[in-house]
């Protein structure tokens, strides 16, 4: 799908739908009044005829309207009465490209208003509306297929709508490529694939550094190699660089995430049904990819790093065993009692080598890390747990600003008795109560003093069903808008 700015009095032709805007009781936007007007009141008749309010979201589809030349015209509701937000030109034009992306239309011109913040920020929407992971797909038939090439967005200075697009374009790329990560299957993604994907990130001025086993483990991450050890393909650590701020020194702020490229759960393997979920296990690893790729894609003034820990979690004569004690690069030991609980032991190793090495204003890691978080939230939030409050308003505040939730959750102390082991300095879980605390907990003992924060993003890296029309059923690309909101607003210049 092509993105095309044009003048405001471009016409829909024969092969296209127009999509025009109406509010609160179903009143007109004025691109929409002429709509009805050419049509001799098709627009109101069709209202009329309806239960269409206006109501964000809502969509009415008028086919073969007489006295224009589009094949069809779109109303889409956005609520209110007068100015309209970015945001909700955004949702409205991704809204309108679900409504006519396979109805036969090659085009679709958005009319939702001029200038060129809007006009950006509805081909933005657009643009993440019509993502699709379809190239395993050989034998579709074409009837299935998105029909709608080019969305051509009406601005009053066109050029000037490109230039604002520009960033929002960017961080779509980024979007786009953290979902591709997140959507591949475990037989392509395995940890040396997906480290080779973000080494190719370097044309964008990124630099990418790539560790296998044996550099591991000279630096005594026994912790996260014990997770791979299962697996024939070799574990592997990322890290991204992305030194945009004007001070080469100044210190950096990281991200860390959770790449499991497949979690079978090891030999305390988990059932088969839904097994096939667990492609995704590596969420957080492509939100961070995907935010380093924002980053440098919009020239972000930031000095950042991310990094990654790439392994696959199997079962085999190789494999960890329950009860297995490893020692981590912090020293401290853990007794694995479950070896499903494996995204912590490759985070603990994560986290610590990222403070020692870069230490950094503050870290924060991203992973699919339990189940629990799902019974707690629901998939409407992500789980928050940080040391930090400062840093925990501006994730909330980011997440709000990006429809990227985030819902705080406590780290108590007493809690930790729960991860306690009888041989070793902890051990891997702590038992049902409060399952997503007690692995927030354990993060927290690799971490040394500073800013933390700990997204677990189990409940929203994937969504089916999806209720946001720019975010397609499957890889969400969560955590790429939120982090890139939070350094925009708060950790650049
Ligand atoms: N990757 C899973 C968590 C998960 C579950 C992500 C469902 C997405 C959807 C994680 O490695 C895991 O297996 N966690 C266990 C922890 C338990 C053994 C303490 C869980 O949540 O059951
Ligand atoms: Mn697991
Ligand atoms: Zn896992």
């Amino acid at each position: 799908m092509r993105i095309e700015f044009v003048p405001v009095d471009t016409q829909a032709g024969a092969t296209a739908a127009l999509a025009v805007l109406a509010h609160e009781g179903a009143a007109l936007s004025p691109e929409a009044r002429a709509a009805n007007e050419a049509t001799g009141g098709a627009l109101a008749r069709a209202i009329a005829g309806g239960r269409f309010t206006g109501a964000k979201g809502q969509t009415l589809d008028i086919v073969a309207p007489n006295g224009l030349e589009a094949a069809r015209v779109v109303l889409v509701g956005v609520d209110g009465s007068g100015a309209v937000e970015p945001e909700a030109v955004e949702l409205a034009a991704a809204s309108a490209f679900q409504a006519v992306k396979t109805s036969g239309v090659v085009e679709l011109v958005l009319k939702l208003g001029a200038d060129a913040e809007t006009a950006a920020r509805a081909a933005f929407g657009a643009r993440l509306a019509a993502y699709r992971f379809d190239k395993y797909r050989t034998t579709e038939k074409a009837e299935k297929k998105p029909s709608v090439q080019v969305v051509k967005i009406a601005a009053a200075d066109p050029v000037k709508a490109q230039k604002a697009y520009e960033p929002l374009a960017a961080l779509a790329d980024a979007i786009v490529f953290s979902r591709d990560l997140v959507s591949e299957p475990a037989n392509i993604l395995h940890p040396e694939e997906f480290a080779a994907r973000t080494k190719s990130l370097e044309s964008l001025g990124l630099e990418v550094e790539i560790l296998g086993e044996a550099e591991m483990a000279k630096l005594g991450m026994g912790s996260l190699l014990g997770v791979g050890q299962g697996s024939v393909r070799e574990s592997q650590l990322v890290i991204m660089k992305w030194m945009g701020a004007a001070d080469k020194s100044a210190q950096p702020i990281a991200f860390v995430g959770k790449g499991v490229c497949f979690d079978t759960g090891g030999i305390s393997i988990k059932p088969a049904d839904g097994m096939e979920d667990m492609k995704w296990d590596m969420g957080g690893a492509a939100a961070v990819a995907g935010v380093m790729h924002a980053l440098a894609g919009r020239k972000a003034k930031v000095n950042a790093i991310g990094v990654l820990g790439l392994v696959e979690n199997m079962p085999d004569g190789n494999a960890q065993r329950p009860g297995d004690v490893v020692t981590s690069m912090s020293g401290q030991t853990i007794e694995v009692i479950n070896t499903d609980a494996e995204g912590r032991l490759v985070l603990a190793d994560a986290l610590w080598y990222t403070q020692e090495r870069f230490k950094p204003q503050f870290m924060i890691d991203l992973a699919t890390l339990t189940g629990a978080i799902i019974i707690s939230l629901g998939h409407d939030y992500a789980g928050l747990f940080s040391n930090n409050d400062g840093l925990s308003e501006k994730l909330l505040a980011a997440g709000k600003a990006e429809r990227e939730s985030l819902w705080r959750l406590p780290l108590p102390a007493a809690y930790e008795k729960q991860i306690e082991s009888p041989i070793a300095d902890m051990k891997n879980i702590g038992g049902r109560p409060a399952g997503s605390i007690t692995a927030g907990l354990f993060l927290q003992k690799f971490v040394n003093g500073v800013p933390w924060a700990h997204l677990d993003i189990a409940s929203v890296a994937w969504k089916k069903p999806s209720a946001d029309p720019t975010v397609p059923d499957g890889a969400v690309g969560y955590g790429v808008r939120l982090l890139n909101r939070l350094v925009a607003d708060a950790y650049e210049g």
